[in-house]
């Protein structure tokens, strides 16, 4: 078989990342790789639990350690934590080879969902005009995604249909 490059999502935390991955690579019948997942494997812990006990930066570095890692392979649908892509090398290995899809949300929908989780220590320490202004910032940077998804008011297929449309004529 061919191997065709990564599809990779970003986006907000609560933007659907993860379940729009696993969506897509159901239909094209790929591997889907949810960078968080691995990290909790890798860990053994929750998110929550790593961000707890041993920091954010540990977290970021070990982030950044296997992302890169994983970035290393094709064919695969990968679904990026919301503050991967802000890190510079993450960024630029993302942007070299992939097919890269940010899924733009409206913040204040993303703030709706995502204020209450008990998974996202980001969310849960920060309150809800602190959160938009974390939302306009990413902005800035993941609209250097190669496609920008508009999902507002989308249903999950909708979604899935538009960027499968992108993905299979590139
Ligand atoms: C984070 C997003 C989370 C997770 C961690 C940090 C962030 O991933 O990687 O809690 O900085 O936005 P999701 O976007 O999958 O929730």
């Amino acid at each position: 078989m061919n191997s065709k490059k990564n599809l990779i999502l970003i986006g907000m935390m609560g933007s659907g990342k993860s379940t729009i991955g696993s969506l897509i690579s159901k239909k094209l019948n790929i591997r889907f790789i949810d960078i968080d997942n691995i990290l909790e494997n890798e860990t053994k812990m929750k998110i929550a639990e790593i961000f707890e006990k041993k920091g954010e930066n540990f977290f970021r570095s070990l982030e950044e350690k296997i992302t890169l890692k994983l970035l290393n392979s094709t064919n695969n649908v990968i679904s990026l934590g919301g503050g991967a892509f802000i890190n510079e090398k993450i960024r630029k290995e993302v942007l070299k080879n992939n097919f890269s899809f940010w899924l733009n949300c409206e913040a204040q929908e993303i703030v709706k969902r995502i204020k209450k989780s008990k998974k996202r220590p980001i969310a849960s320490r920060l309150n809800d005009s602190e959160l938009t202004k974390l939302i306009a910032e990413r902005t800035k940077i993941y609209s250097k995604a190669q496609f920008k998804i508009n999902c507002h008011k989308l249903k999950k297929a909708e979604i899935v249909k538009k960027i499968l449309k992108i993905y299979e004529c590139n």
